[in-house]
């Protein structure tokens, strides 16, 4: 299946910042606590964006490790390389598609992350199995991406807002489905950890500084709500108004992110 997708840097550090300030826990702290990764080893990081996870990993492990961060987006990989040089961290930045055979040796890596973004590929289990191939024998898969119970009070206010029904998201309609299955199926040992994170917004600004770079157009995902900027921008008028309510209702909106960890051993 072709996903219609792009990420655009812009979007992304929107989403991150608004999860760092409004979330009350921290998604790599969980992360380094299930992995508990150990100096020395060689790591993978696939769809690694503007590189927040390798940059987690560099960190909790003094440096002392190998780490390579694969993307297809140049624009997010040339601010992880920006962010690289300014730490000296010596992470190597690729561009790599995962939609095709890695450009790896079997058997290289103790470790393959991929946060919030296999849920784009076209062809799952080819892209598992890639996954797969480049971890050494015993290596750890590790996956992230959004449950169906995701972030109800965000659909719940769009669906309020544009009396239409939300289009299937490419993550929370097949993680925990298709893709958990298949690594199941692939790997002798997986299992799913769930990570639940509320955030709560006290005034509407950056609830819909979230909700704009979620739907904006250049990620593609959500066509059928508007058309064009013009579209977006009416939608987003909508999405204010019914927010705002709320907010004045409840005294603060509370979206919950429930994300699943899948952790596999080859
Ligand atoms: C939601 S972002 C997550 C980025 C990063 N892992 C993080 O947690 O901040 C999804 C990422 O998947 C990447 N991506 C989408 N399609 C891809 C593909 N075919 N191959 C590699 N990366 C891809 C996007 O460019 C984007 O960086």
């Amino acid at each position: 299946m072709k996903i219609e997708y792009r990420e655009t840097s812009d979007d992304l550090m929107k989403r991150i910042d608004i999860h760092s300030r409004y979330g009350s826990r921290d998604i790599d702290q969980w992360m380094l606590e299930l992995l508990a990764p150990q100096k020395g080893i060689k790591i993978l990081d696939v769809g690694c964006g503007a590189g927040k996870l390798c940059f987690s990993f560099y960190k909790h492990l003094d440096g002392d490790c190998e780490i390579v961060g694969g993307d297809v987006s140049l624009e997010l990989l040339e601010k992880a390389e920006k962010e690289n040089q300014k730490r000296d961290a010596g992470i190597r930045f690729m561009e790599l598609d995962f939609n095709k055979p890695f450009p790896f040796e079997d058997d290289t890596f103790d470790l393959l992350s991929c946060s919030f973004a296999i849920y784009y590929a076209e062809n799952i289990p080819f892209t598992i199995s890639e996954m797969k191939r480049v971890l050494k024998p015993g290596g750890k898969l590790f996956t992230t991406g959004p449950m169906p119970q995701n972030k109800q009070k965000f659909y719940e206010i769009i669906r309020k807002a544009t009396g239409q029904t939300i289009p299937p998201m490419p993550g929370s309609s097949r993680y925990e489905s298709e893709i958990y299955s298949e690594v199941q199926k692939q790997f002798p040992k997986a299992d799913l950890i769930i990570f639940e994170n509320p955030l709560v917004f006290d005034t509407a600004e950056p609830f819909l500084t979230y909700t704009g770079a979620s739907l904006s157009e250049d990620r593609k995902l959500w066509k059928n709500l508007f058309q064009g900027e013009a579209g977006f921008d009416v939608v987003m008028e909508k999405i204010a108004s019914v927010t705002e309510d709320e907010i004045k209702q409840h005294g603060s909106i509370t979206m919950t992110k429930v994300v699943g960890g899948i952790v596999a051993v080859k």
